[in-house]
C-alpha cells in the first residue's frame, strides 16, 4: 500500500522502464490473480503492444500459457489483415491443456489478425534419442527455422516451482532446481533470483541464442506471487516490453 500511495500506475511503469532500460513498460490496475476483470486488462494491454509493433511479413513467436491465453482472445482484428506475417510456438508442446499450449495460441492469433501460422507437434520435454531424431526431420527443421527467425517474442513467466509442478517434473528434477536456486520460468528456461539461467532443457524451438538476438521481447505477467519471477527475468535483462499488473509491480518496485 506503501508504494501505491506514493506511485501512480504510470510512476511505476517509468520506474521500472528506466531502472531496466526498456522500451516500453504497461501496468494495469489491480492484482491479475485475484480478479478475472484485471487478467482481461492484462491481456488487452498485451494484445494492444504487439499490435503497435508487428508489421507485414513478420515472424512472431509465442509461448503458452493462460496469460498468453486471454491476450489471444483480447486481439482485436486490425483494420486490415497483417500481411505476410506468421505466428509459430516458441517451442514444443509442454503437456499442458490444449486451451493454454503455444501451438493452440499461436494459430487463435494468427486466425484473428488474419496472418498464417505453423505449428510444432512435438512434445517440449524430449530426451537426447527423440531429439537427435526429430532435429534431422525436413517438416521440423523448416518450421523450427521459422521459430528461430522471429523478430518479435511474446511470453508468459511462471514461478519456477509452479511450473515444475505443472509441466509433472519428476522429485529429483525439482530438487534439483531448488537447489539452484530457481525462482522463475520462462522460454523453458529456468532463472534465479539474479536473472542468470540455472536450468534449460532440451528443446526444438527458440534456444537462448535466438531470444539474445530478437528485436523485440514482450513479457506478459502479473499477479503478485509472480513478483520475484518477473523480476529475475527482468534481470536477465533481454526483455524490451513489459506488460503487467499493479501488485506485480508494486513487489518489484519495493526490490530494487
Ligand atoms: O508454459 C508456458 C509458459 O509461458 C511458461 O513459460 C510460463 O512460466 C507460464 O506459461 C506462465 O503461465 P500462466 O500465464 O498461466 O501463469
Amino acid at each position: 500500500p506503501f508504494a501505491k500511495e506514493l506511485l501512480g500506475l504510470s510512476e511505476m511503469e517509468k520506474k521500472i522502464r528506466d531502472t531496466y532500460g526498456l522500451r516500453k513498460v504497461v501496468v494495469v490496475p489491480g492484482d491479475c490473480e485475484a480478479a478475472e476483470t484485471a487478467k482481461r486488462e492484462l491481456g488487452r494491454a498485451g494484445a494492444r503492444a504487439l499490435l503497435e509493433v508487428i508489421g507485414e511479413n513478420d515472424v512472431v513467436a509465442v509461448t503458452g500459457g493462460s496469460t498468453l491465453a486471454v491476450m489471444a482472445e483480447q486481439l482485436t482484428p486490425p483494420s486490415a489483415p497483417i500481411k505476410g506475417s506468421w505466428f509459430v510456438p516458441a517451442r514444443g508442446g509442454l503437456g499442458e491443456s490444449l486451451e493454454i499450449q503455444a501451438n493452440t495460441i499461436a494459430s487463435g492469433m494468427a486466425k484473428r489478425v488474419g496472418a498464417e501460422y505453423r505449428l510444432l507437434h512435438v512434445p517440449d520435454l524430449l530426451g537426447r534419442e527423440a531429439y537427435e531424431s526429430l532435429v534431422h526431420d525436413h517438416n521440423i527443421q523448416e518450421i523450427v527455422s521459422l521459430i528461430r527467425k522471429a523478430r518479435i517474442v511474446v511470453h508468459g513467466i511462471g514461478d519456477a516451482m509452479e511450473m515444475a509442478r505443472r509441466r509433472k517434473l519428476d522429485a529429483e528434477m525439482v530438487e534439483e532446481l531448488a537447489r539452484d536456486g530457481a525462482i522463475a520460468e520462462s522460454f523453458g528456461y529456468y532463472f534465479n533470483e539474479q536473472g542468470s539461467v540455472v536450468h534449460k532443457m532440451l528443446t526444438l524451438g527458440l534456444r537462448l541464442e535466438d531470444i539474445k538476438s530478437t528485436e523485440t521481447i514482450i513479457g506478459i505477467a502479473g499477479g503478485r506471487s509472480k513478483a520475484q519471477a518477473i523480476h529475475a527475468v527482468l534481470k536477465f535483462g533481454q526483455e524490451d516490453i513489459l506488460i503487467t499488473d499493479e501488485a506485480a509491480a508494486e513487489e518489484i518496485i519495493k526490490a530494487l
